[in-house]
Formats: C-alpha cells, structure tokens, sequence
C-alpha cells in the first residue's frame, strides 16, 4: 500500500488570529494538491478562526499541544477533547522546542500520545537528536530510545496511523538542512524499529516526516526517498513558499 504524502506546516508561536485568518486566505490557491495530506498547527488561540476559514478546503486543521486530563484546574492549558471539539484532526506531540524549552520529558510525551488517540486525534510525534549527539556518533541510538518511550503501550493498530517526524535538532531553524541522504538513513532507521517493535506491515503503513529547514527548494530531493513521506515545515509554512512543498 502507497503511502500518502503528508505536508504539515508548525506556524509555531506565530500569526495572531488575524493575521492567521489572512494567511490561510493567501495560500488557498496555493495548497491544492488531492494526493497529499495538507495540515496547519496552528497556535491555539487561532484554532477557531482558522477552522472557520479552512471550511471547505483540503486544507486539515492541526494544534500544537494539548494537555494529558480532560478538563479541571490546570490553569493555562487546552485539552485534547477541546481540540476534537474545535475540528482538529492532527496534533504535533513532543517538538523538541516543548522537549527543551517547557521541559516535557518521554513520560509525559507518551501520556499525550496515547491521550491523543483516545480522543480521536491523530499525533505527528516528534523526534531529533541534538548537533552534540550527532558529532558524538549516537544520534541512531537516541532517536531508538525516543521511539521505543514515546510509543511504549501504543498499539499497532494506533501506529499504523501515526505520523513521526524526524527533526534533527541542528537542523531547526538554522537554514542548515539535513541532507537528503542523512534524512533518509535516519527515517529508514525508525521505520525498521517500529517493523522490531510491531511488525511489518505495522512499519509499512506508518508515515514519517522530515522536518528542519525545508523548503520550496530543497523539498523535491527530501520528499523523493523512499523512507520520507511528507514534511514537518516551520518558517517556510508561513510563506507563499509553502505551496511550492505541498506540490513538491
Ligand atoms: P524550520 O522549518 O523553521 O527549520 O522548523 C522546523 C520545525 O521545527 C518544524 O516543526
């Protein structure tokens, strides 16, 4: 079975509602493409508006973050049954940004992947290794344990549609590119620990992105090895640029 294409954009903490609403309006023409699954994560405060002005379209509705109970005090943060309500259909869990910035660890990473799927979410799970790990010869092995924690009591069945993007911390937002040969050695890689973890056919259906630094011009080469099935885009999501990846 071919797997289909799935171009994702993480507007990260960008575009307030008005602009958001501005921005899907200057892409709409752009993003058409039936052969590939186009998603914006958007901030949560644009969720709605967003949803609203993507009516219609190709276009699916993605979140950032949510947070693992369903409703209660916890001040400050948006649950998973919240997004479902809003019309979300993908949510980014475990960005190395959430990793390193808001402290999540591999615990809290697998709660919220398992709650996503509970909630009739569908995760595109994030995993990268640092420029130290990488010089340090170790990156295959972190990226292994991440998986191996991330999913630990997910099912097959919830794999198959799983989205896990491979995003080299080095390569976020520096314009420094993972080759596309770097990128598919990796994304290879966690595609055959997941046929260990499962099984083949398990390993076949799941998709897997690559993320840091793509864009309208290197997309093409990324997207054609056999292992990278879509892209996790940061600052070129934000630009007409973006169609030029989603009919890369
Ligand atoms: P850039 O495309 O800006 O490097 O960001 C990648 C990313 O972190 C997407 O989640």
């Amino acid at each position: 079975m071919a797997r289909r294409r799935i171009i994702a954009g993480n507007w990260k903490m960008n575009k307030t509602p008005t602009e958001a609403v501005e921005l899907v309006n200057t892409l709409a023409g752009l993003v058409k493409n039936d052969d590939v699954d186009v998603v914006y994560c958007v901030p949560a405060i644009d969720i709605v508006p967003v949803g609203a002005a993507l009516m219609g379209s190709n276009v699916n509705l993605g979140a950032q973050n949510f947070y693992i109970e369903d409703k209660g005090a916890f001040t400050g943060e948006i649950s998973a049954p919240m997004l479902k309500d809003a019309g979300v259909k993908y949510v980014i869990i475990g960005h190395s940004e959430r990793r390193d910035i808001f402290g999540e660890n591999d615990v809290m990473i697998n709660a919220k992947v398992k709650k996503a799927f509970a909630s009739g979410l569908s995760p595109i799970l994030c995993c990268g290794e640092s420029l130290a790990l990488r010089k340090a010869g170790v990156y295959k092995e972190w990226i292994a344990r991440q998986i191996k924690w991330d999913l630990d009591g997910v099912s097959a069945d919830e794999v198959k549609k799983l989205v896990i993007a491979y995003e080299p911390i080095w390569a976020i937002g520096t314009g420094e590119t993972a080759t596309a040969d770097q990128a598919e050695e990796v994304c290879k890689m966690i595609r055959d620990q997941i046929a260990e973890m499962y099984d083949a056919a398990t390993a076949e259906e799941v998709r897997i992105q690559y993320g840091g630094s793509m864009n309208a011009g290197n997309a093409a080469e990324l997207l054609s090895k056999p292992d990278i099935d879509g892209g996790l885009i940061g600052g070129a999501s934000l630009k007409e640029d973006f169609g030029k990846i989603v009919n890369a």
